[in-house]
Parts: structure tokens; C-alpha cells; sequence
């Protein structure tokens, strides 16, 4: 996987990939990482890239040349038009099996904005996908990017190193993980339930099974109505959530 992040930022971008896992695959080669400066091609000599908006309004917009500039540096050197994501508000909410999907690709370009937004005429020439990390509004793109990023570098092989915890985890199936437990046996007076100590492994993946519709059905209600359960895993929603019922009216 090649990541190509257009940024006035590159510094953030590179010190954030840099660590941790995401770093060890870029040292691997498993993964690259090419920032590109959007202030590099800016065309007057105080390098600025933003200006006032034509018909009025608070803030500052970023100018579509130099945008565009920095996305040729890149499309240059990749096979084809590569896909550029643009992080906005305005965007599909990202989402792990968009994770799983982007993961396919080759070469990913991510277009970080600032200050109120890019001018639409380049984004209209070059993005190929809108994206927001949530409904929520940041300074920037780069934290989204780097969101995206992440998440989608766990879906390369070889990134982890158990290849299979990239799948049996929280929103595998649209279910959130089963709680998890480590040495001591008891702490604070609380034990490690009895099955995870039996060593019976059909019980354990049985039980742990139950813990992902259960906490999803707490937790994540609306994950849950998309999720892969059989009829019997069906039937156990509707006796926790009756079973809930009667609790609350008590
Ligand atoms: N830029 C600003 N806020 C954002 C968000 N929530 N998601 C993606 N890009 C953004």
C-alpha cells in the first residue's frame, strides 16, 4: 500500500505514521508514505495558498492551483488516475468495511484541507471519494487522514502479527468484540469467568459468541440490526431484550 497525503502539514502526517505499528510496516516496506507540501506550489513568492471567497463570507479558501499542482507530483508517479480522498464533514461516514475495501488498492491519495475548504472546481477535477471520519468538525484533514490511514494499514497483510486479529475483532459480521481477560485470576474481589478457565474450547468460543451479541445489543444497538446471526442467535436477542424490559419496569 502506497499513501500520498497532500497536506500544509506534512510534518504532523509524518511524525503520527512514523510510530507505533504504522511505523514498523513503513520500515518493513510493507507500507510507504510520500507527503507532499502543498505550500511548495504555491505560485507567488510569499507562498500563500489561501484567499478571500468570491461573494462574501467569513474565512479564508484554499486556492485550487496549488492543490491541483500537488496532486500532478503525485499522479505522475502513480499507474493510472489514483483515487483521491478528500476528508470533509461533507462526506460518507468512514466505516470498517470501507477500511477493508480501501485496503485493495495500490496507491491511496488523501487531500487534507484548511482554513474553510478548498475551492470546489479542484476538488470536482480530482476527487474521486468524500470521507468524514464522524459528525463532528476539526481545524483539519490530517487528523482524519491519519485516522483512515491506520485503519486501513491493519488490513494490509503482514501489518499485524497475528494476520488474524485484523479480522476477529470488533465489527467482524457487525459485532463488537467479547470482553477480554489476563493475569490475575482475581482482581479487586473480581474473577475471570469460570468457561474461560475450563479449557473447553467449544464452550469458550460458545460464550464468548453470546458476549459479542450481548454487548452489541447494549452497546450498539444499531450495529446490531445488520448483523450475521442465525435464527437461534435471533431468538436470543429477543429474550435479552424482554429480559431487559421486565428489569427496567421493575
Ligand atoms: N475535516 C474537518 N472535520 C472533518 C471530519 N469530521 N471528517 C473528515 N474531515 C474533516
Amino acid at each position: 500500500m502506497n499513501f500520498h497525503v497532500l497536506t500544509l502539514f506534512p510534518e504532523m502526517i509524518e511524525n503520527g505514521m512514523n510510530t507505533s505499528i504504522t511505523g514498523r510496516a513503513i520500515a518493513k516496506g510493507l507500507l510507504t508514505l510520500e507527503t507532499v507540501n502543498i505550500r511548495d506550489f504555491a505560485f507567488n513568492k510569499h507562498q500563500k495558498v489561501d484567499d478571500y471567497t468570491y461573494g462574501g463570507g467569513a474565512g479564508m479558501l484554499m486556492q485550487a492551483e496549488p492543490v491541483y499542482l500537488a496532486y500532478e507530483s503525485v499522479a505522475a508517479h502513480t499507474q493510472g488516475k489514483p483515487r483521491v480522498v478528500y476528508l470533509t464533514p461533507q462526506g460518507e461516514i468512514f466505516n470498517q468495511s470501507m477500511a477493508r475495501e480501501m485496503a485493495q488498492e495500490k496507491d491511496l491519495v488523501f487531500l487534507c484541507g484548511h482554513y474553510e475548504g478548498i475551492d470546489e472546481r479542484v476538488l470536482e477535477e480530482i476527487v474521486t471519494d468524500y470521507v468524514s471520519i464522524g459528525d463532528y468538525v476539526l481545524t483539519g484533514g490530517e487528523l482524519p487522514a491519519m485516522v483512515m490511514m491506520d485503519s486501513i494499514s491493519r488490513m494490509v497483510p503482514g501489518v499485524l502479527n497475528n494476520e488474524e486479529s485484523g479480522e476477529t475483532e470488533s465489527f467482524a459480521g457487525n459485532l463488537l468484540e467479547y470482553p477480554q481477560y489476563s493475569r490475575p485470576e482475581e482482581w479487586h474481589g473480581k474473577k475471570v469467568p469460570e468457561v474461560l478457565m475450563s479449557g473447553h474450547h467449544a464452550n469458550i468460543d460458545k460464550w464468548r459468541r453470546e458476549q459479542s451479541i450481548i454487548r452489541t445489543a447494549q452497546r450498539r444497538p444499531d450495529l446490531l440490526k445488520k448483523a450475521d446471526l442465525s435464527n437461534k442467535e435471533w431468538n436470543f436477542v429477543r429474550q435479552l431484550k424482554k429480559q431487559w424490559k421486565e428489569e427496567e419496569t421493575k
